[in-house]
């Protein structure tokens, strides 16, 4: 499968062991005129602040006790996950290399599908290829029988609830909007406008729809508890796998803060650079519910399409259980910050 991935995203990601953005590698280093590919806005330095933040942390084993087989179901919006992992809504991706490499149909399909035969949830993003009438991801999702979430780009307004109509007659599971997105050099470049988005506006659109509102894109206390007060049902700590704004710091560096202040009153959801279950693990132990991945999921799709996503959301699960099994947590109620050193 990677193999595969490889070979057609030749010039656009190494499907290197480590998806680290490291600055030497060949996704990284925008350059002027040049389409941001896969890796990080500018410098990159985002990107690889995401990784670099999971790995100042490290697991402590536990094992002396009666052997566990964890759980790791996860309730999210009354429907049981198998795990806490999620697919992040991803689009653009036919921009890479043309429909050679994948379309954004199958892209969508391969997301929503694989998530759904390995139990969980993918979501679908949106980018200046979108439209209301071709909307691929909330398609994929009404043909999954609505088992999806779809992210809005911070657009005007009234776009944002027609998609949100859309998405409701498609029976998604939840909507929401990336707002970081208004930071997003692909919409720039095509002229598709996006918009800093206040309180008043979050409120209308929160108020224009019955599903669950999520906010993605959450770095700062500020941004969280305000998420609150307009009555959205969750937040993302994500500075969007690194693409929309240059030296932000790594995500796991401002999720225990975020976390410690709003757990409890909303939904802490996180992502960036999240490659394995230890990985989750940590995120879980620093505050989070459920985590979501991105950029390996590209790969898994590129590759081997709904199979290859099902196959590497299992890795994740699988990976998730060793960890707990390691660490003593039976179930993922049970992960508290201890399991860190
Ligand atoms: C190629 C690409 C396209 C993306 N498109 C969107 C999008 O349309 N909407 C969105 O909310 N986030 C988008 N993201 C950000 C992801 O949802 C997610 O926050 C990020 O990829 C997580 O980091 P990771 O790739 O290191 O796992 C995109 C990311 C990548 C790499």
């Amino acid at each position: 499968m990677r193999n595969l991935a490889r070979e057609k995203l030749k010039g656009i990601c190494g499907v290197y062991k480590d998806c680290d953005g490291d600055p030497r590698r060949l996704c990284q280093g925008q350059s002027y005129g040049r389409a941001l590919g896969i890796g990080g806005i500018g410098s990159g330095a985002s990107f690889n602040n995401n990784f670099l933040a999971l790995r100042k942390h490290n697991l402590k084993m536990e094992l002396i006790e009666k052997d566990i087989v964890p759980n790791t179901f996860y309730d999210f919006f009354g429907i049981k996950l198998t795990m806490p992992i999620m697919v992040a809504s991803v689009a653009g991706v036919n921009s890479f290399g043309g429909d050679n490499v994948i379309t954004e149909q199958d892209f969508c399909h391969a997301v929503v599908q694989g998530c759904k035969d390995a139990g969980t949830l993918g979501w679908r993003g949106d980018t200046y290829t979108y439209s209301l009438e071709n909307s691929y991801g909330i398609d994929a999702i009404a043909v999954a029988g609505g088992y999806g979430v779809k992210i809005v780009k911070p657009r005007d307004q009234k776009t944002i609830i027609n998609f949100f109509k859309k998405a409701e007659e498609a029976r998604c599971v939840a909507v929401g909007v990336d707002i970081d997105g208004c930071g997003s050099y692909a919409m720039a470049t095509h002229n598709k406008p996006v918009f800093k988005k206040s309180v008043k506006s979050l409120k209308e659109l929160i108020s224009a729809t019955n599903l669950p509102v999520i906010i993605k894109g959450v770095m700062c206390i500020k941004d969280a508890l305000k998420a609150i007060e307009v009555g959205a049902a969750a937040i993302v700590v994500s500075n969007h796998g690194g693409r929309v704004l240059d030296h932000t710091p790594g995500t796991a560096d401002v999720l225990r803060e975020i976390a410690a202040q709003v757990k409890g009153k909303i939904k802490v959801i996180v992502d960036g650079g999240v490659r394995t279950g230890y990985d989750v693990l940590k995120m879980l132990a620093l505050g989070a519910e459920s985590v979501l991945i991105g950029r390996d999921i590209i790969r898994a799709a590129v590759g081997a399409g709904s199979e290859g996503v099902k196959i590497h959301m299992e890795y994740m699960q699988n990976t998730l259980v060793k960890a707990m099994r390691m660490t003593s947590c039976s179930s993922i109620e049970e992960i508290t910050p201890d399991v860190l050193v």
